[in-house]
């Protein structure tokens, strides 16, 4: 019977992991294992310096605009490159894009969010699946809102990417069962550069006063949760809200 798996000699695939959560999760999933970390426009030195430090065996680096086909299979070709197996998946990758109404929505618009926020993380789970299949206890994490759990106005079509994401977790893991296990993670309000461009500080200040715990979570709270979830064996289709109580199911 597996109860858990370990955590080390895992090779682990990390979107996005430059900044936020991605880096984050990249320095906190670092100890005894290997890393590939993506990175898009953001240089990733820093990140993969972090994990180094925090006892990665070995740090890749791979860039690529996944917000794209063929930009997610340039990343794959890079990871098959360095890796003949994979033990998991992050895909991290998401942004807001651009604040909208409903009465304001454009196709051209639509369309970039779902392919960031979702096509993403779909192409990158066929494409690694079977790099997962050669894996021990392998899994995938994805990360989702707490923008599809409830209606965030301006921000909706992400919500609805995200949403999109939290079904089709439950799809793959029905599908890759038994052998992947496929679960997400719903952060509420972290402080990364996620909010810098489309969240003002006033905003930022109210989200802290509407949320039980009294404060904005951090990045390293995301990370704990996306370790849980790799490590855990009796968890699948699971989408694990972390958000200090702003939404409650
Ligand atoms: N922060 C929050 O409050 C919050 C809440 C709910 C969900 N989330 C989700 O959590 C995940 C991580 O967000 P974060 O807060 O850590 O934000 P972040 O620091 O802005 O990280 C997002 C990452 O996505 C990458 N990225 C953006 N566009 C890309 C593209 N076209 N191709 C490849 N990579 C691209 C960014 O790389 P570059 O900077 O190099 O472009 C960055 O590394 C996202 O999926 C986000 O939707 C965040």
């Amino acid at each position: 019977m597996q109860r858990a798996c370990s955590m080390m000699n895992k090779t682990i695939l990390i979107t996005g992991a430059s900044t936020g959560i991605g880096a984050a999760a990249a320095k906190h999933l670092a100890p005894g294992n290997t890393l590939i970390l993506h990175h898009h426009r953001t240089p990733i030195t820093a990140a993969a310096e972090a994990a180094k430090a925090a006892g990665a065996r070995v740090v890749y680096t791979a860039q690529a605009d996944l917000a794209t086909e063929a930009g997610c299979q340039s990343l794959m070709d890079a990871v098959e490159a360095c890796a003949n197996h994979l033990d998991a998946l992050v895909n991290n990758v998401g942004a807001l894009l651009e604040r909208h109404t409903v009465d304001t929505l454009q196709w051209e618009v639509m369309e970039r969010i779902f392919a960031l926020n979702t096509f993403s993380a779909m192409m990158l789970t066929q494409r690694c699946a079977p790099l997962l299949r050669k894996g021990t206890s392998p899994s995938i994490v994805n990360l989702t809102s707490i923008a599809a759990r409830h209606g965030a106005p301006t921000a909706t079509i992400y919500g609805a990417a995200k949403a999109a994401l939290d079904s089709f977790t439950r799809g793959a893991a029905r599908e890759l069962a038994p052998v992947i296990r496929v679960n997400a993670v719903a952060p509420g309000v972290i402080v990364t550069p996620f909010h810098d461009k489309y969240t003002p500080a006033e905003r930022m200040r109210a989200f802290e006063a509407e949320t039980p715990v009294g404060f904005n979570g951090a990045p390293e709270h995301i990370a704990t949760a996306i370790a849980f979830l790799i490590e855990n064996t009796f968890t699948t289709g699971e989408t694990i809200d972390v958000n200090g109580g702003l939404f409650m199911r």
